[in-house]
């Protein structure tokens, strides 16, 4: 399977000032079915443990993102992965929220903006879905990194694994 059938969400929700800014080198895409055998689980070894999974697994994963309408979009420049789910509240008269996710560059292409360029596009992604706020949690580490980017420091992050 290749073509717009195998994408996690329609290609037209990425704006085209956000393609025509990479080089022409460098794809810009909504992930693909088959991004499993691409690399995208050693990409995310940058951000986490992220042991590889079965093709059935990936091909699981995939479709249940893909099941749930107008909610997950995890986006691909080949060398860089990142996501936004969209989350429906009932503040704010029902409004929409943006999670930004699994932001992750492959280490011999950091430093080149695509990090910058992934969470621009996220952002008119979820511009599009019409959210009213974009959060995420990230490492003090990369606080520099969201500043420039254009987020600033709001409350604290827990967590409690089971
Ligand atoms: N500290 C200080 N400044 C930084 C850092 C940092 N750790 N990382 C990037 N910047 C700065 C850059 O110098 C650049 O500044 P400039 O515009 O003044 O030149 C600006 O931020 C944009 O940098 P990019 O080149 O777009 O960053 P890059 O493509 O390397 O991506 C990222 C940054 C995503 C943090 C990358 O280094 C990476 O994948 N790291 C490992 C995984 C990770 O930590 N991901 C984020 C997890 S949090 C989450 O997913 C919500």
């Amino acid at each position: 399977m290749s073509g717009a059938d195998d994408l996690l969400f329609d290609p037209s929700l990425i704006p085209a000032s956000c393609s025509e800014s990479l080089g022409s080198d460098l794809e810009l895409r909504p992930l693909r079915a088959s991004d499993g055998d691409r690399g995208h689980l050693e990409l995310l070894t940058v951000l986490t443990v992220a042991p590889k999974l079965s093709s059935q697994s990936y091909a699981d994963t995939f479709n249940h993102l893909r099941s749930c309408p107008n909610t997950y979009f995890t986006i691909v420049i080949i060398v860089s992965c990142g996501s936004i789910i969209i989350e429906r509240k009932f503040v704010r008269s029902s409004g929409l929220v943006g999670h930004i996710e699994d932001i992750a560059v492959s280490k011999s292409m950091q430093g080149r903006k695509l990090g910058l360029k992934i969470i621009n596009t996220l952002e008119e992604v979820g511009r599009g879905q019409g959210v009213y706020k974009i959060i995420l949690d990230c490492s003090k580490e990369n606080i520099p990194f969201y500043e420039k980017c254009g987020f600033k420091h709001k409350e604290y992050e827990m967590v409690r694994y089971i």
